[in-house]
């Protein structure tokens, strides 16, 4: 069997005898949309990463890695392996799963990396279990991928990748996804390359807020809902307002601020950290604007000489996408 990964043909590792291969398309998220830390997210259709699965006769799950990014290939220590031993646990029989993962994704560059690899391969195993498992199962399984993350169970990459669009996290524990909607949106995203850990990234957050904060944050989520739900796109220029979080995180991100008031002046609606950064998010109501933005992003780091990639996309509306082989 062949596989491609980077646009590289190879010889697949599962070699030739075995079962079905599935394979399938897990898409970058942006976590948090500004306001909404820990509780909304949305897919995005670049970049994405490509895996495939197969049943294996050796129970537990086997992981091959076709990129160069060098992730542990342990599934303990691997966020898709955590993920898939996870969802084991509540499969009576003595299965194998065997995973060959092409991360496009770069590790640590707030794209959801993680998220793509864990919710990839519980949706791709569930599709090799005839559905079994609901996509509120497939998001808790790929909670666990996230906890070998970063240290913490968080949602709004996950949902978001499994489900598509926009999603809220209204409770992890019980778990209550609510997926909201797919706007007409464009999405302009610069990654510059320094790496930041999530769980770094956690860690310098304000464990105590103050009320007139919080009582500011909370109005922005809610009208951010509402003018995503209503398309008032004046709404959710007013709501990507976050006094919370970005102030004390975007000190770790070069040029965030020129960023941010340049891409507004070049029309878009607003954006900000996307998860915990490093990469900056931007709306657009149409393509040109988008790629304004994109330009400006390239001329402050081009400034900044810090090495930078930059995508223009749309939102994502399926999450995981099985793919024809
Ligand atoms: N909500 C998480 C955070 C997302 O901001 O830490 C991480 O991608």
């Amino acid at each position: 069997m062949r596989l491609f990964c980077n646009n590289t043909f190879f010889y697949s590792p599962f070699g030739n005898e075995g079962g079905a291969v599935i394979t399938v398309h897990a898409p970058a998220t942006v976590a948090n949309m500004v306001c909404g830390f820990d509780v909304l997210g949305f897919a995005v259709n670049e970049p994405y990463d490509e895996m495939h699965i197969r049943f294996c006769d050796k129970p537990g799950v086997t992981i091959h890695n076709l990129d160069d990014y060098d992730l542990p290939t342990q599934p303990e220590l691997n966020v898709a392996g955590a993920a898939l031993l996870a969802m084991l646990e509540e499969i009576p029989e003595p299965i194998g799963f065997e995973l060959a993962i092409c991360k496009q994704i770069k590790p640590g560059s707030g794209v959801g990396s993680s998220a793509a690899s864990s919710a990839g391969a519980v949706v791709a195993a569930n599709r090799l279990l005839n559905e079994r498992f609901s996509k509120q199962d497939l998001v808790r399984f790929a909670m666990n991928g996230e906890k070998v993350a970063s240290g913490v169970k968080h949602a709004d990459n996950i949902a978001p990748c499994i489900y598509g669009g926009v999603t809220l996290i209204r409770s992890i524990f019980p778990l209550d996804i609510v997926p909201l909607t797919v706007p007409q949106l464009y999405v302009t995203i610069v990654h510059p390359q320094i790496e930041v850990r999530t769980a770094d990234a956690r860690s310098i957050l304000k464990q105590q807020v103050l009320l007139k904060d919080a009582i500011r944050q909370w109005g922005n989520i809610a009208g951010l809902v509402a003018g995503l739900l209503q398309e008032d796109y004046d709404l959710i220029g007013r709501s990507l307002e976050d006094v919370l979080i970005e102030p004390v995180r975007s000190i770790l991100i070069p040029g965030f601020d020129t960023i941010k008031k340049n891409s507004r002046e070049a029309g878009a609606l607003g954006g900000g950290i996307s998860g915990s950064g490093p990469s900056i998010f931007m709306l657009s109501k149409d393509e040109a604007t988008a790629k304004e933005v994109q330009a400006q992003m390239h001329a402050v780091y081009e400034r900044l000489s810090l090495d930078h990639h930059t995508y223009v996309t749309t939102i994502n509306p399926t999450g995981v996408r099985l793919v024809d082989q």
